[in-house]
């Protein structure tokens, strides 16, 4: 928590005061926006607590604690006209009715993670609906299910099911301070992915705002509607309120480990194998890999690759196991750690050894930076050749994160048109490359040199990515994917990126937002505009 206050206190300093004024028309328009929230909102929970207009003396600093990329959050120059950080589901509702009718442009934020900011910047004036303070989370083990508000985080959840049981989880992100409303509308992935899919994959429920304020569920939003929420991005459709998850069952005792090899001891070979390997091993193993480059000490550099796994059970099976499939990795008793699933959630988000559970609450990220991130799958190998390529590449830049990802398992039975995530059973595994940099290599200014060596190691890597179309993460967010720009329409443009995001389950989306949202009013740089009525036919 202390790291958290001063590395937002040396934000806040920095900042530029070049914000957008706003203009005294747009002022007489504001006035009757925060004259109609009231009117809409439950008098029992006033919404005046949870209005934020820059006289506020906290609004910069909620502004800020959530814009996870300091990439985004300084180098816009807008602010919103107002925060409104919901107390109560009606201060949601009002601030969508209001918004609307007053002509303002809405950002929904939970977490921040967005990794283009898009829940907190825009190119023309906006308010924010900040989700944070509605975090509420109902676990009932016996029926093993779940309500869970948009403003919880990934950790909150962890924390709470082991609370009641240690033998269930839930197949969600591994960064802990994830919000929910964001996390899951673009899928969800973690550790469980390949044993029990994504964390949209287990969603039972949701509540969904509307474009006219109204709370929908499962059953009066609709099967298309509630399909459309599952990978396909909520923020199109509407503001999540909270889903309902089913709880998956778990082992009491799982077992992690974390194995380093540079180049120098073999770790060409070995990802070269690990990618023929990890997406067939048995479901309850997963094998991550995060590569980094490093200095190797003789003025020289080298990669850097750690195999990071987790396996359903114990350390004696998992050994037999690894002695079966992938032996060349050697992984020994040592390597290994035992310990509940939450105590797994801990190690995976990064927190030291012996770190207490406690630290799964911490709702805001600390150690922000600067960053550009770009995803890529990948359905066949990457030869030995295009393997030296990436290391050639990620050893140009001082600070670059490479975590591959294997698929298989569930990923494999659950069709491309199940939910509106796509990305199932074809792929060998997903691929995100975060370029990262700080205030020392130049913070703000240097953005432009470190977004194209980003472009630059992308482009390198396009012969062995899947291609027409370059498939990407919507969870990892890249506006060079397309941007139709924050109140666009163009169709074509959007049909670009939603091919990359959505391939064919565009189109269905498209069809559904016409359905849901003909006016356009959820809108932003990525998000599918309605179809048009030439295109149906
Ligand atoms: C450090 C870090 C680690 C990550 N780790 C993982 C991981 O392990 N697995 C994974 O799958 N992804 C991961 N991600 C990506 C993450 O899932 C996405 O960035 C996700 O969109 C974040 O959700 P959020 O609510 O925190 O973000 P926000 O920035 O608040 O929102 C992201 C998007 O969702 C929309 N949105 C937010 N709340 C709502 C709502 N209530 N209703 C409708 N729309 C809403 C926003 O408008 C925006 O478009 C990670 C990101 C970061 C920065
Ligand atoms: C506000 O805008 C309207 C037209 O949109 C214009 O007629 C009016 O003069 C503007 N008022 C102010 C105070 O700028
Ligand atoms: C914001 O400032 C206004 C005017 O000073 C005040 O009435 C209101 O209570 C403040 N809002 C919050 C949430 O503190
Ligand atoms: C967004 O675009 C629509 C349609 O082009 C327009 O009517 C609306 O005023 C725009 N909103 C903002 C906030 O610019
Ligand atoms: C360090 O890197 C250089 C150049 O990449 C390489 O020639 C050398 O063998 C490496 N040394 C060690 C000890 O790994
Ligand atoms: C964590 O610490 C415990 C005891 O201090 C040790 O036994 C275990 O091996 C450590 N685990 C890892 C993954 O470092
Ligand atoms: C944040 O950074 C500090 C200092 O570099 C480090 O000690 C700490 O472990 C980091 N915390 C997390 C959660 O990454």
């Amino acid at each position: 928590m202390k790291a958290s206050i001063s590395t937002i206190s040396i934000v806040l300093i920095s900042v530029s005061l070049s914000i957008s004024l706003v203009t005294s028309n747009d002022t007489v328009d504001f006035d009757s926006f925060l004259r109609c929230l009231p009117i809409h909102s439950n008098p029992l929970v006033p919404i005046t607590d949870a209005i934020l207009t820059p006289t506020n003396s906290s609004f910069e600093y909620i502004y800020q604690l959530r814009a996870s990329n300091l990439r985004t959050l300084l180098s816009s120059t807008s602010r919103p006209l107002a925060i409104i950080t919901a107390l109560h589901p009606s201060h949601a509702q009002a601030t969508v009715v209001c918004a609307k009718r007053h002509g303002f442009h809405l950002r929904i934020r939970s977490g921040g993670h967005d990794f283009e900011g898009l829940s907190y910047t825009s190119g023309v004036p906006f308010v924010i609906l900040d989700m944070f303070n509605l975090h509420s989370i109902d676990v009932d083990i016996e029926s093993e299910t779940a309500w869970v508000q948009a403003g919880a985080t990934t950790g909150e959840l962890y924390y709470r099911i082991a609370e009641k049981s240690n033998v269930h989880g839930f197949p969600s992100g591994v960064s802990t301070t994830v919000g929910i409303g964001g996390h899951f509308s673009g899928g969800g992935y973690g550790f469980l992915m390949r044993k029990y899919g994504l964390s949209i994959d287990n969603v039972i429920d949701a509540q969904l705002i509307d474009t006219n304020g109204r709370i929908l569920n499962r059953e009066s939003m609709g099967e298309d509607v509630f399909w459309a929420i599952r990978g396909g991005g909520a923020t199109s459709f509407g503001v999540i309120l909270s889903w309902r998850i089913k709880l998956v069952r778990v082992p009491p005792r799982v077992t992690v480990f974390k194995v380093p090899r540079t180049l120098e001891q073999g770790a060409t070979e070995l990802v070269y194998h690990w990618q023929q390997v990890a997406p067939k091993l048995p479901k309850d193993i997963f094998i991550r890999l995060q590569l980094q480059p490093i200095n190797n000490g003789s003025n020289g550099r080298t990669v850097n690759v750690l195999f990071i796994g987790h396996f359903l059970g114990k350390t004696n099976r998992l050994i037999q196991l690894m002695n079966t499939n992938f032996p060349e990795l050697g992984l020994q008793g040592r390597d290994c750690s035992e310990m509940s699933l939450v105590e797994s959630t801990v190690f995976w988000a990064g927190f030291s050894n012996g770190s207490s559970i406690e630290v799964l609450l911490n709702k805001v990220r600390v150690n922000r930076s600067f960053s550009k991130t770009k995803s890529d799958y990948y359905k066949t190998l990457i030869p030995k050749q295009g393997l030296e390529t990436l290391w050639e590449a990620m050893m140009e830049i001082k600070d670059i994160m490479v975590q591959m990802n294997p698929y298989g398992g569930r990923m494999e039975e659950i069709s491309e048109s199940e939910t509106a995530f796509v990305h199932r059973g074809e792929n060998l595994f997903m691929v995100m490359y975060m370029v990262l940099w700080s205030e020392s290599e130049g913070g703000i200014d240097a953005t432009a040199r470190h977004v194209e060596l980003s472009r630059r190691l992308y482009r390198a890597m396009a012969p062995y990515a899947s291609s027409n179309p370059r498939e990407a993460f919507l969870n990892y967010r890249d506006l060079d994917v397309g941007s139709k720009g924050c109140n666009g329409t163009d169709f074509a443009i959007a049909k670009e990126y939603g091919t990359k995001y959505f391939r064919d389950n565009f189109i269905r989306l498209a069809g559904v937002k016409a359905m849901i949202d003909p006016e356009n009013f959820f809108n932003n740089e990525q998000s599918i505009p309605p179809l048009p009525v030439r295109a149906t036919h």
